[in-house]
């Protein structure tokens, strides 16, 4: 249904995008020397630790008080994962010049995967940001599509309801996992872990940022 004498409108600027979810992925340089150091740390606690399974479906997670353990590098951590969310609360408030008064717990714990392991989908309940930041890949597969990946899904139950290829109503969300990248995101948002496949361990260290007051 086309009409030739009709040039297109031209809506850009008519559409309101509504509803948006914001994704906040920021790639810290210089961690090579932090993640061998996690990696060690990481693996070690595995080794001696009990295995706590929350949304895991096989690997490890470790208790949920990394920040204190107290090494330099869970510090260092811990100082990343303070930044980029004072950074995320500036960035998503109405008066961005207005002081960040909410005072927060965190919890923050490690995730071991080896080949096979996956984490179902789940949000982090109670909390209000939400974050990961990944130590090793474990040398995935390439052969294999979204081996390890971390996939959001779209909140808007409805929208995949639309398959028209290529449309911004129906995109999925595969978050790549080189060593020093921070994804954070609003705790509600489900995900979810597609598989291991490698033969190393895929290691990330996840972090809730819990609203007290
Ligand atoms: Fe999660």
């Amino acid at each position: 249904m086309t009409d030739h004498k009709t040039p297109p409108l031209q809506i850009g600027d008519n559409i309101a995008w509504m509803f948006a979810t914001p994704m906040i992925g920021y790639q810290w340089p210089d961690s090579a020397d932090l993640n061998r150091e996690l990696e060690s740390l990481v693996l070690q606690r595995e080794a001696d630790d009990n295995t706590i399974r929350n949304s895991n479906a096989g690997g490890w997670q470790s208790t949920d008080d990394l920040l204190s353990w107290g090494e330099p590098c869970t510090d260092e951590l811990k100082h990343r994962f303070q930044t980029l969310l004072m950074a995320v609360l500036r960035e998503t408030s109405a008066d961005k010049s207005a002081p960040i008064r909410t005072r927060f717990r965190l919890d923050c714990w490690a995730n071991v995967n080896r080949e096979g392991d996956y984490n179902v989908v789940h949000s982090h309940p109670n909390a209000l940001w939400s974050s990961v930041y990944y130590v090793s890949s474990g040398e995935p597969n390439s052969d294999i599509p979204y081996a390890g990946k971390l996939e959001i899904l779209d909140p808007r139950e409805a929208a995949t309801y639309i398959q028209t290829q290529k449309s911004a109503q129906n995109e999925r969300c595969i978050v790549g996992n080189e060593p020093g990248f921070m994804l954070m995101f609003p705790s509600w948002v489900k995900h979810m872990v597609h598989p291991h496949r490698g033969t190393k361990a895929r290691i990330s260290i996840a972090f809730n940022a819990l609203a007290v007051g």
